[in-house]
């Protein structure tokens, strides 16, 4: 196994209660009242209780729940758009809930860019413009902040449309400026809270593709909301589920489909469709013998290619090439077993 990547964005004993006297509040949400109850007793919301996470540096966390689950809340806390009741948030290791004005202005220009879920372009400028627009806060002169737009422009797919205004653009495209101006400012960390969620099924699908492919060069730390299970599985690297506030599991998103330790991910993971989410490696018997099946397959191999791969015979078995190394091996009865959630 490879090390783990280090971790630039840690959550730490994070709670936010919204309302006239959080002091007082928290202490009942530390003694274990939960949202509801909280609601009833006086005028507090519990946005975010105890929240602990390790966001890991070229990764994406992808923070997912219900509408009122607290995920905007959690990730306007890491640009401190929110101020937290308690708690720390690390970056880089530096508690940014101490940060002096300067400070705070620096890692809001240096170290994190948002993409929005509207867009939020401006509409007299052209798209080159948009896409320059955290340069030019930066004080980056205009030829050179405009080369470096175009660049980026030409990454996502919209060279040609530089010089249009964005009403004249679809909305994916108008979001792949998003993501152009996102980029362009060269910061390590995005945040995007909803950012494909105003998108047509078939646009999104190709925005989350973009993202995908981008992220196999750029390795940025991306922060991802989502309300959409399939959209969380396809992009995190590590998932949160937030619900009331709390954390009800996280981890590796694979192993959260097939370790749902909650009935409300239980519930949550039960439509999706396995054999297209799941993959070799979260399946396969690590380990190596002296009877290794001939037939190979990649660890990244999701189990709808093997099952096409294997013609639907379940009587077959392949040995698991992790990076080109022989890793362990997968029996598609094991395959067929894991397609439908463990009872109990
Ligand atoms: N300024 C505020 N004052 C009072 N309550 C708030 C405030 N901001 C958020 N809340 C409450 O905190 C909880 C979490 O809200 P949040 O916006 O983080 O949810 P969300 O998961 O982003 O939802 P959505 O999917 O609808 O965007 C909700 O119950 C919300 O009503
Ligand atoms: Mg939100």
């Amino acid at each position: 196994m490879n090390a783990p990547a280090p971790v630039k964005i840690s959550v730490r004993n994070l709670y936010k209660i919204f309302g006239p006297r959080p002091e007082a509040a928290l202490a009942d949400v530390r003694k274990g009242m939960g949202k509801t109850e909280l609601l009833e007793n006086g005028k507090h919301v519990l946005g975010l209780s105890d929240i602990n996470i390790d966001m890991r540096a070229g990764q994406i966390t992808v923070i997912m729940g219900l509408s009122g689950s607290g995920k905007s809340t959690l990730v306007r806390h890491l640009n401190r758009l929110i101020e937290p009741t308690t708690g720390q948030i690390l970056i880089d290791g530096t508690d940014v809930t101490g940060l002096s004005p300067e400070g705070l202005r620096r890692l809001r220009q240096d170290q994190m860019t948002m993409v929005f879920q509207k867009f939020a372009l401006l509409p007299h400028r052209t798209v080159l413009e948009n896409a320059a627009l955290a340069l030019e806060v930066k004080g980056v002169p205009l030829a050179e902040r405009s080369a470096e737009a175009m660049k980026w422009l030409e990454r996502v797919g919209l060279g040609n449309f530089a010089d249009r205004h964005p009403h004249r653009l679809s909305g994916g495209m108008q979001q792949r400026v998003g993501i152009a101006r996102a980029l362009a400012s060269n910061a390590p960390i995005l945040l995007m809270d909803e950012a494909f969620s105003a998108l047509d099924p078939l646009i999104r699908t190709d925005m989350q593709n973009l993202l995908l492919q981008l992220q196999t060069e750029l390795h940025k730390t991306i922060i991802f909301i989502s309300h959409d299970l399939d959209e969380a599985l396809k992009l995190a690297d590590h998932l949160v589920i937030l619900k009331d506030g709390c954390v009800v599991q996280q981890g590796d998103p694979q192993g959260i489909v097939l370790h749902p330790r909650d009935p409300y991910i239980v519930d949550f993971v039960s439509d999706i469709n396995r054999a297209r989410v799941l993959r070799v490696r979260s399946v396969m018997t690590p380990g190596l013998s002296d009877d290794m099946p001939p037939e190979t397959v990649d660890t990244e191999t999701t189990l709808e290619a093997l099952i096409a791969l294997s013609d639907g015979d379940t009587h077959r078995a392949y040995t698991v090439l992790n990076k080109g190394q022989p890793a362990g091996r997968i029996d598609m009865r094991d395959v067929v077993r894991a397609l439908v959630p463990k009872v109990g």
